[in-house]
């Protein structure tokens, strides 16, 4: 049971959300306020994609922290059931959401996430992408309750859906992929 105070450490928020249940996610992920320092251990970059990088994993939830470099973006993707909250610490990232009409995806948002801003997504929302705005990195912290390790990305060239496999760029602080 999470009682609502603000988190302003990433180690209180690995403090709290082991305690977490329910409506509790959602509660606690509009109370972080996370310092960019804290995350620094967990921030490795490639010049091929923005990376997926685990802060901690448990049989409920997933916190990764994502690395983008300038441009980098990801494709339209669903969420395999699970809830996914994004916590933007530092940068700007845009998120395009669709929905599937008729067979064809349609563009129903649009938006520019800036400094702190919150985004919540399921796949009864649709599906979406996001977008490294910044002239420079963005760093954010997506939380997944509960972990998810595949999905349905779009391929633009093949006008369909295909599962992916999500793979970690580091665990524990070290590179597992590259
Ligand atoms: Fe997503």
């Amino acid at each position: 049971m999470y009682s609502g105070e603000n988190i302003e450490s990433l180690n209180k928020l690995l403090e709290v959300l082991p305690q977490c249940e329910g409506e509790d996610y959602y509660k606690l992920a509009k109370h972080l306020s996370i310092p960019v320092e804290d995350l620094k251990p967990y921030a490795f970059w490639s010049d091929e994609t923005y990376t997926r990088n685990c802060v901690v994993r448990t049989d409920k939830y997933e916190l990764l922290l994502l690395c983008w470099q300038e441009g980098q973006e990801t494709p339209i993707h669903c969420h395999n059931g699970e809830e996914c909250w994004v916590y933007l610490a530092k940068g700007q990232l845009r998120e395009k959401r669709y929905v599937e009409k008729q067979g064809d995806l349609k563009l129903t948002a649009d938006v520019k996430m800036t400094q702190d801003r919150l985004s919540y997504m399921n796949d009864e929302l649709g599906y979406h992408s996001l977008h490294n705005l910044n002239k420079g990195t963005s760093l954010s912290l997506h939380l997944y309750v509960g972990p998810i390790d595949e999905c349905s990305v779009y391929k633009e060239e093949k006008d369909k859906f295909v599962f992916k496999d999500l793979d970690y760029y580091s665990k524990n602080k070290k590179i597992v992929s590259n």
